[in-house]
């Protein structure tokens, strides 16, 4: 049932406010709750001074009490707004933060990739930007307001019970009648709609397509200027049509909220004049009575729901996000330490893998990596190679088969530890927006390791000290794609130099020119000999290097030997490498340039 008290909302101002700040929190319940009471002592005590005025008794006590609730009522109010939106400004730190640790939480990534999820991480994590609503800070202070007026609604309702005890429980009944008949627009449970969700995930998508860097230049070349805002302006005009829907339903309802409110008010007051008419009550008893019907009014103010509403529903979604993250948390650590691992080898056996809900993207892969050895892998694009990688680095789990370490289950071994024996470079590795030494060491290491490490990967001197590798920031610079791959490159040779057992790197030297990719790959060799390195490639004079070559093709091993025995089989490898380097001497002799 659609009621102003859901359980959402008492969670927000008894839950997440004291978590967000206790002493912040404390104050605030203190100001709605003295607001709350204050216009009902102002009714009191104007009745009593026009009792006291028209007896000719003194005045000077509800003189001065009128005066000072007025003056409180007018300067607490502004006083609560700021402490509001500081309160709001808290609450936004927490939820983030609360957020940041579900979706870190996970030591797999298929959270991050599960469609069901996605609307409400787009909700949790726009909330305060304004995008999807408006933020908390905003919100509060409404909330605060919608409290207070509640409450001396209350309170002024109460003051009936001395005129007869039937007249506040009308009164309240009708104008809670109206809020009710008002809420039943729906308004509320559309605005938590996954067609609202998805409207404002894909405005927030158009958005940032306009104002982030990356997509900036395509957008240009491509024209897609105008449909970028064309598809903001139609999914933000959705939202609006949604609402405005709910806005007319809630029309609908507007003629029984107001019959109700009418007839609740028509009878007490009607039955104060007759009862002031007959004289039963003083002229200063008759102020106070219409004055707590005035007040009892604010009951009736539907605003303040949705307000409330908005600023509780990102706890929530962050909540619901924090109760799913055990389910995506099938990646469970075994116990074996992985130190020193591999000794032996890295084994598959029948490895088969699908993505959630997709065909099998490996199936009955057998594979063995001896420690020490390199494995390149090659094949077409989608032929699951980087699954494969993933796989190694168990951010997922096969769906049937094993990879073992030395016959230890991979599932078996500590996570963190197995982890710390690897380290990687992945297809779509990150470019950290910070300086270069921290790139190459994000988790720190010795000058010495980060200096040698950016000098086997030709990165050494690429910045001075400090520079951000950014150009959002005062400063800050941005590198070529070649020399970020170099930087990326140092980054798993500086963690090999740190003691890393297995390097995986996954089309390392797809954006080196010709020259520095055959320079650094010797290097690697060296810097990576004793280690266990699994290389995927499509450049096969990177490939023809490695100890052992796979060939992998509809997610299965169709090809396995050293670069001499695979080009001896004249099979797949020996194809498509002779394609390559006729491609690659055709280019050379027309002076086209080099080849991949
Ligand atoms: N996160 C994902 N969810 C669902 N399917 C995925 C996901 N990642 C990859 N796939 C699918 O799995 C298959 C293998 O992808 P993978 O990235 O392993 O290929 P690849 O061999 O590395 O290709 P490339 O040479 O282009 O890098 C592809 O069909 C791809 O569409
Ligand atoms: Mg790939």
């Amino acid at each position: 049932m659609t009621v102003p008290w859901k359980s959402a909302e008492w969670n927000l101002v008894f839950r997440v406010l004291p978590r967000a700040h206790r002493g912040l929190a404390a104050a605030w319940w203190a100001f709605v709750a003295v607001r709350a009471l204050l216009p009902g002592v102002l009714i009191i005590a104007t009745g009593a001074l026009i009792g006291a005025v028209s007896a000719g008794r003194p005045a000077s006590w509800p003189l001065a009490i009128v005066a000072a609730s007025s003056v409180l009522i007018l300067v607490l109010s502004p006083i609560q707004n700021s402490l509001s939106a500081n309160l709001g400004s808290f609450v936004g730190e927490d939820l983030h933060e609360r957020l940041l640790r579900a979706a870190i939480q996970p030591a797999g990534i298929a959270h991050l990739e599960e469609p069901a999820l996605a609307n409400e991480f787009t909700l949790a994590r726009d909330f305060d930007l304004g995008i999807t609503a408006p933020p908390t800070r905003v919100c509060m202070p409404f909330v605060a307001n919608g409290l207070v007026e509640a409450g001396s609604g209350l309170t002024a309702a109460a003051i009936l019970f001395w005129f007869q005890w039937w007249a506040p429980l009308i009164l309240v009944g009708g104008w809670l009648a109206t809020h009710r008949l008002l809420r039943e627009s729906a308004v509320w449970r559309e605005w938590q709609s996954q067609d609202v969700a998805a409207s404002q995930r894909h405005a927030d998508y158009a958005y940032r397509m306009a104002v982030d860097v990356p997509a900036a230049k395509e957008l240009r070349l491509f024209g897609l200027s105008g449909w970028t805002v064309s598809r903001f302006g139609t999914y933000r005009r959705r939202l609006l049509e949604l609402s405005l829907e709910a806005l007319r339903m809630r029309e609908r309802s507007l003629i029984w909220a107001a019959l109700a409110a009418l007839v609740a008010n028509g009878l007490v007051v009607g039955a104060v004049a007759v009862s002031a008419l007959a004289h039963h009550v003083s002229l200063g008893s008759f102020v106070v009575f219409i004055g707590a019907v005035t007040g009892a009014a604010v009951l009736g103010i539907a605003d303040f729901d949705w307000w409330f509403d908005t600023a509780a529903r990102p706890a929530v979604v962050v909540a619901s996000l924090e109760r799913q993250m055990p389910a995506f948390a099938e990646l469970a650590s075994g116990t074996a330490t992985a130190a020193g691992l591999p000794q032996r080898e890295i084994r598959l056996r029948d490895v088969t893998f699908s993505y959630r809900g997709g065909s099998p993207v490996l199936s009955g892969v057998d594979l063995t990596i001896r420690a020490g050895s390199s494995l390149a892998i090659v094949g077409q694009n989608g032929a699951g190679k980087t699954t494969l990688a993933k796989l190694l680095c168990r951010l997922y789990d096969p769906t049937g088969g094993h990879i073992e370490v030395d016959g230890i289950d991979l599932r078996d071994l500590d996570l963190a530890s197995w982890r710390s024996r690897l380290t990687t470079v992945f297809q779509d590795y990150i470019r950290y927006d910070l300086s270069l030494r921290d790139n190459v060491a994000p988790a720190g290491a010795s000058d010495a390791d980060v200096a040698w490490a950016l000098r086997q990967a030709g990165a050494a001197g690429l910045t001075s000290d400090g520079t951000v590798l950014s150009k959002s920031y005062a400063g800050g610079t941005d590198l070529s794609g070649g020399q970020w791959q170099r930087v990326a490159l140092a980054r798993a040779m500086c963690a090999v130099r740190q003691g890393a057992g297995v390097v995986i790197l996954d089309e390392p030297t797809a954006q080196l020119d010709v020259r520095g990719e055959a320079e650094i790959f010797r290097r690697l060799l060296d810097a990576t000999s004793g280690v266990t390195t699994i290389l995927v490639s499509h450049r096969f004079s990177t490939v023809r290097h490695a100890d052992c070559i796979c060939v992998l093709e509809g997610g299965r091993v169709v090809e396995l030997g050293s670069h001499d025995e695979l080009m001896a089989d004249g099979g797949r490898y020996a194809t498509m490498f002779t394609l390559q380097a006729a491609r690659f001497s055709a280019d050379a002799a027309s002076g086209t340039g080099p080849a991949r």
